[in-house]
């Protein structure tokens, strides 16, 4: 096990009706003037913005509202965003919906706390000294930036999807109400299962040895996630199911399934120049492109593989042969997705046909421009890269 800081600061508030705290959490936090920031329209038709303004009204808080934010979320709403709350004085952003939104009050958050422009923190250039105070609202179950240091922000014009982490950014509270996501379409829950699943197998993929409480506590997430999205895809207001799988998106990305070893993330950095470039839901992007990163890298270590094949997927060990164990592990996650229909492959997505060009592109943006390796399990070059896009396109390799 090596050295770790384990800071989860959110305070979460988890269950039926909470929403209706949400004015009074703010006023503990010290808010007055609060942005609510939110989506396209889920949250307006279900009548949640609604009981917000009503909470806040009751809480005594002046507020402005900003809609509009479009999954892989967009760099010029942030902007306008980060315009609108110095004119009006905000204090508090208040983000009502999934991780676009959530991302998108960060970058704002980030924005009116600094002089210069907010998309230097994204590109690398600059780094944050202060954020303001979050709070979230939770939709969907899936990329547990609720919980998160992180923000993932695309630049429209030239499709550069980034990340900016920092532990400044995480939400001050996060409501969780399960029977929020009663309403999501199967195709986003199933999105968000994948998603959950993955920000734990990606710290799972490692190469440091004993952290086997780590281990245990991430198998048994995964399991939980496994079995209870097979649940809501079957019945979507199952409170219950919806309970865990909420629960289990924001412990899965707020680091404890990742205590005391390195994390890989090679999976989700490929994937961001795909979702950013093809405009594909995040889950959908990872399920297209995990079953090819996986074969690539598994003879790294086969054992590990297998271990997740046997604790995770209930496949039986082969002893002889564990390469096999670990490929028949690969294929039964690949046969999960299919079955709470998520795609396998870049072809399944329905982006159409891309080119050696365009993966080649992918590529080198992925290791801005020869700039990094991408992952930690193995370290992947944009040789390596453009390998796993090729396999998940169904295109010849080598
Ligand atoms: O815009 P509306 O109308 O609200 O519709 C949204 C959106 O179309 C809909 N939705 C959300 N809650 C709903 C609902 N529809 C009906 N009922 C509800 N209760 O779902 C769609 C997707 O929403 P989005 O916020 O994009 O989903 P998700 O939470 O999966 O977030 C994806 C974004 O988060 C980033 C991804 O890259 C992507 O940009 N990530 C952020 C991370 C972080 N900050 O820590 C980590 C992740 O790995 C990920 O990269
Ligand atoms: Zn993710």
């Amino acid at each position: 096990m090596i050295n770790f800081t384990y800071h989860s600061p959110t305070k979460v508030i988890f269950g039926r009706q909470t929403e209706e705290t949400v004015g009074d959490e703010i006023v503990k936090f010290g808010g007055q003037k609060v942005l609510i920031h939110y989506g396209g329209q889920s949250a307006q038709k279900s009548g949640l913005l609604d009981r917000i303004r009503g909470s806040l009204k009751n809480a005594g808080l002046r507020y402005v509202e900003l809609g509009g934010v479009q999954p892989n979320p967009r760099l010029a709403l942030v902007r306008e965003g980060i315009a609108l709350s110095r004119r009006e004085g905000v204090d508090f952003f208040l983000a009502v919906g999934g991780g676009s939104v959530i991302d998108s009050a960060k970058a704002i958050a980030y924005g009116v706390s600094h002089d210069f422009d907010v998309w230097d923190l994204f590109c690398g250039k600059r780094a944050a000294s202060k954020c303001a105070p979050i709070g979230v609202v939770l939709t969907i179950a899936a990329s547990g930036s609720e919980t998160s240091y992180s923000s993932v922000i695309t630049d429209g014009d030239t499709k550069l999807k980034r990340s900016y982490n920092d532990d400044i950014a995480r939400p001050k509270f996060a409501v969780m109400n399960p029977e929020l996501t009663f309403t999501l379409p199967p195709y986003q829950t199933a999105c968000g299962i994948v998603d959950i699943l993955m920000h734990t197998m990606e710290r799972y993929f490692t190469n440091i040895r004993h952290a086997e409480l780590t281990d245990r506590i991430a198998e048994g997430l995964m399991v939980t996630v496994l079995e209870n999205g097979r649940r809501v895809m079957k019945r979507p207001e199952d409170y219950d199911a919806r309970a865990e799988l909420m629960w289990a998106g924001s412990l899965s990305h707020n680091g404890l399934t990742g205590t005391g070893r390195t994390g890989d993330f090679a999976a989700h950095q490929i994937e961001h120049e795909l979702s950013g470039m093809f405009e594909v839901a995040h889950g959908a992007g990872l399920a297209a492109l995990w079953g090819s990163w996986a074969r690539y890298v598994c003879r790294h270590d086969a054992a590990r593989f297998a271990r997740f094949a046997v604790e995770v997927m209930g496949c039986k060990m082969n002893y002889h042969d564990p390469e096999q164990t670990a490929m028949e592990g690969i294929e039964a996650l690949e046969r999960y997705f299919t079955d709470i229909g998520m795609p396998i492959s870049i072809p399944q997505l329905g982006i159409g046909e891309i080119s050696d060009a365009q993966i080649e592109e992918m590529a080198e943006k992925c290791t801005f421009y020869g700039k990094r390796t991408v992952g930690q399990f193995v370290k992947l070059e944009k040789t390596g890269i453009m390998e796993i896009y090729k396999l998940a396109a169904g295109k010849p390799i080598g």
